[in-house]
């Protein structure tokens, strides 16, 4: 099975959590403004919310995605005091013709001092866990 780890960050959280869950896959974390350009089956998209919304970089990073290379996207993540960002990305990919896993990672991510550390060691724990399981078949 081919996967790939894209990322964006404003402040590092995401990309902790990418670089945990690409270790655990052997593949390199990559930001987004790094194109998918080999077929992939699973494409890890670590993203978050600002303002109430992902970013615009991240909306056209997966409107731009070609459904002939990309097999599914997972979804993962950290925000503040939202959710998941799961609805937001997967209207894009609905839009990309890009199937999504049900499965993501959310888990708290600092911001302004609220939830001083996140994601911390057992949040990185969790999402290369959460990585494996993936891969592994159990869940789709
Ligand atoms: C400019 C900005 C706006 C944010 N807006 C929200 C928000 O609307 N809701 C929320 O839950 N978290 C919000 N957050 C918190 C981030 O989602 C959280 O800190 C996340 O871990 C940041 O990930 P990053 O470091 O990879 O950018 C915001 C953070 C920043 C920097």
């Amino acid at each position: 099975m081919k996967v790939a780890v894209r990322y964006y960050t404003k402040t590092g959280n995401t990309k902790k959590l990418a670089e945990a869950v690409a270790a655990e896959l052997g593949v390199q974390a990559q930001p987004i403004s790094a194109a998918v350009d080999e077929k992939v089956d699973i494409l890890f998209l670590g993203n978050s919310y600002y303002a109430f919304n992902i970013d615009p970089e991240v909306r056209d990073f997966v409107r731009s995605l070609d459904k002939e290379k990309v097999g599914c996207i997972v979804n993962f993540g950290s925000a503040a005091m939202l959710n998941s960002t799961y609805k937001k990305v997967k209207a894009e990919a609905d839009k990309a013709g890009i199937p999504m896993s049900e499965k993501e990672f959310h888990c708290r991510g600092e911001f302004k001092g609220i939830h001083k550390g996140r994601p911390n060691a057992e949040d990185l724990k969790a999402a290369a866990a959460f990585a494996k399981m993936i891969v592994s078949g159990k869940s789709s």
